[in-house]
């Protein structure tokens, strides 16, 4: 029978434990994946203690207390605190979710919390969105529309602004693409839940006349067509937004232009 086994370097060992001196009912345990491309060591998870008490309530408080109090090292990337940058994502107790927005108080006992899955990584919680910014420029996320003054407001009216309503509010945080078994296996050439939500609000956005140029730019068996609708995306999304269903707004726009 054949035998497989993971490469040396991908098997992640255990690491440190920084404990508080003193365990009350209020600390909780943070088991956090450390890798540090410095070193020559396999990825580790360490486990660090915290005295809630002394802490925010949310799992980016006491990432910014670990880091303060325990190990100086410790690399997240984080910026608003109220989840609007979408810097903090991360994988936390096995699902993609926003540290900031995230209770602890809410999590099972002991708190895993590893980068967004199968993303290379750079540090320790930090993941490389070289290649997700890449294909978020390649959708020209900008109005288009020559015959628009340069300068002032572009003005909707009400109607046409709620088309947006549920678009307008990705924050390109990366949960959804993460998520995304297709984004995965294909993130070279598939663009992922996260860009095609954004394409879509392009497209839906009434002052833009560039929607059939836009549609022409994703008509490829890849870019748009690796989706299985298999919904990670929307479970996912820590803004209650549904890629899937924007995805498939695209298909219809594809669909009814070829008609
Ligand atoms: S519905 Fe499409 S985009 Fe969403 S997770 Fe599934 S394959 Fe990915
Ligand atoms: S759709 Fe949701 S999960 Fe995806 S990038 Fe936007 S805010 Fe993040
Ligand atoms: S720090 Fe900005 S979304 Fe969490």
């Amino acid at each position: 029978m054949a035998k497989f086994r993971l490469p040396k370097d991908s098997k992640v060992s255990k690491g440190a434990l920084y404990a508080v001196a003193n365990v009350t009912a209020a600390v909780r345990r943070f088991k956090v994946y450390r890798w540090n491309p410095d070193d020559e060591s396999n990825p580790c998870l360490d486990i660090f203690e915290i005295d809630m008490e002394e802490c925010g309530p949310m799992v980016l408080d006491a990432l910014i207390e670990i880091k303060a109090l325990h190990d100086s090292s410790l690399t997240f990337r984080r910026s608003c605190r109220e989840g609007i940058c979408g810097s903090c994502a991360m994988n936390i107790n096995g699902v993609n979710r926003l540290a900031c927005t995230t209770s602890v108080i809410d999590l099972a006992d002991e708190i895993a919390i590893y980068p967004l899955p199968h993303m290379a990584v750079i540090k320790d919680l930090v993941v490389d969105l070289t290649n997700l910014y890449k294909q978020y420029a390649s959708i020209e996320p900008w109005l288009k529309n020559p015959a628009l003054p340069k300068s002032g407001e572009q003005l909707q009216s009400i109607e046409e602004r709620s088309h947006l309503d549920g678009l307008y509010e990705c924050i390109l945080c990366a949960c959804c693409s993460t998520a995304c078994p297709s984004y995965w296996w294909n993130a070279d050439s598939y663009l992922g839940p996260a860009v095609l939500l954004q394409a879509y609000r392009w497209m839906l956005d009434s002052r833009d006349t560039a929607t059939t140029e836009r549609l022409d730019q994703l008509r490829d068996e890849f870019k748009l067509y690796r989706c299985r609708t298999i919904m990670n995306c929307a479970v996912a999304c820590p803004k209650g937004l549904n890629p899937a269903q924007a995805i498939s707004g695209i298909k219809r726009l594809v669909e009814n232009a070829a008609d």
